[in-house]
């Protein structure tokens, strides 16, 4: 007992390891925009502006949800240590500052979560003809909902008007220069080592989606099954804001939804290109009857049991991410 108090008298290893478990986090295109600083009792968590997608993310909207996602992998890992925390969200820098409080027992859910970490992947493959069942969905809801944001699960013509959306903010990005050069930079091309998309996660051929996904610079090797989509759920993150704070919650929101799915053999796809754009973000918010703002829209099934899943994204290390104060 008085080991336990010893060893847990101090948090900064805990702090350090939540640092460390959050580099599992998924990112727009494996960017990793994110730094923490790790102090005697708190966890910084700051945008790593070098990451971010100037052209194609300029208001650093999917940096900081990418950020969110980072932010609550490291307080999951927090409570499954046993520690409970507080977090401070400063407006400005840092983005959220995670106070340790005291360590008691350990969270047994958020054990789970973190084995999800190391198996959860961005599944890029068609989906299976096996809808999924509310019951399968209603987790996912409410598992987005403990970060403040809601889950609006497309109907049949909104999945049109989605594949519409979606077609027109590809059509406009792919017209930009600019942009598929910075895209090419993560994807495959001269990046830095440990971050972007290999081809092991891209698929070798277009999938048949309802919804397209992502146009990437080039095939990948990912088989991505012979099936049409047409059973996969469409739904989107969103809220009452549309400033910083509310994006990094919207990350928060997508790693607790990520996470259970991964606990549930759901797949998860997350299709940002219509938040990207103003133009169908804009329609994506009248989609939803003007009841808030569109963070992201998730597309959710079964993986193809035909076919092996990618193979995990490479990583930065942990010394690129993590700083530790004297
Ligand atoms: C905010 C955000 C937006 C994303 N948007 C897309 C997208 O539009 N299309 C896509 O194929 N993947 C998208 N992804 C998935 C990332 O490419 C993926 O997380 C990253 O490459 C790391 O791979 P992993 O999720 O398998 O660990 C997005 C991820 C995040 C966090």
């Amino acid at each position: 007992m008085s080991g336990e108090t010893a060893a847990h008298a101090a948090p900064k290893q805990a702090l350090m390891q939540a640092a460390d478990a959050a580099r599992h986090a998924p990112s727009i295109h494996n960017t990793q925009p994110w730094r923490w600083v790790v102090r005697a009792d708190t966890l910084e968590l700051h945008a790593a502006t070098r990451r971010q997608l100037r052209t194609g993310d300029p208001e650093g909207r999917m940096m900081l949800l990418s950020c969110g996602t980072a932010l609550h992998h490291a307080r999951v890992a927090l409570a499954a240590d046993g520690w409970t925390h507080r977090v401070d969200r400063p407006a400005g820098e840092p983005l959220a500052v995670i106070r340790a409080e005291a360590h008691g027992a350990t969270d047994l859910a958020a054990v789970r979560l973190v084995q999800m970490m190391r198996v959860r992947r961005t599944d890029r493959r068609t989906v299976t003809e096996e809808p999924l069942t509310d019951d399968a969905v209603q987790p996912l809801i409410a598992a987005a909902g403990t970060a403040g944001i809601r889950t609006h699960v497309l109907n049949s013509d909104q999945v049109i008007e989605l594949a519409v959306l979606v077609e027109q903010a590809q059509k406009a990005q792919a017209g930009d220069d600019d942009l598929r050069s910075e895209t090419a930079d993560w994807v495959g091309g001269d990046r830095p080592a440990g971050t972007g998309i290999p081809g092991s996660a891209i698929p070798a051929e277009p999938p048949q989606t309802t919804v397209a996904e992502r146009e990437f610079p080039a095939p990948g090797t990912l088989r991505a099954g012979a099936g049409h989509d047409t059973a996969a759920t469409y739904a989107v993150l969103y809220g009452a804001g549309d400033e910083p704070g509310d994006w990094l919650r919207a990350g928060e929101a997508l790693s607790a939804l990520w996470l259970t799915a991964a606990g549930n053999t759901v797949t998860v796809l997350p299709i940002s290109s219509p938040v990207e754009v103003p133009f169908t973000r804009q329609a994506l918010r009248h989609m939803l009857g003007d009841l808030g703002f569109p963070y992201l829209v998730v597309r959710l099934g079964h993986g193809d049991p035909e076919h092996a899943g990618p193979a995990p994204t490479p990583r930065l290390d942990a010394g690129q991410v993590v700083e530790v104060e004297d």
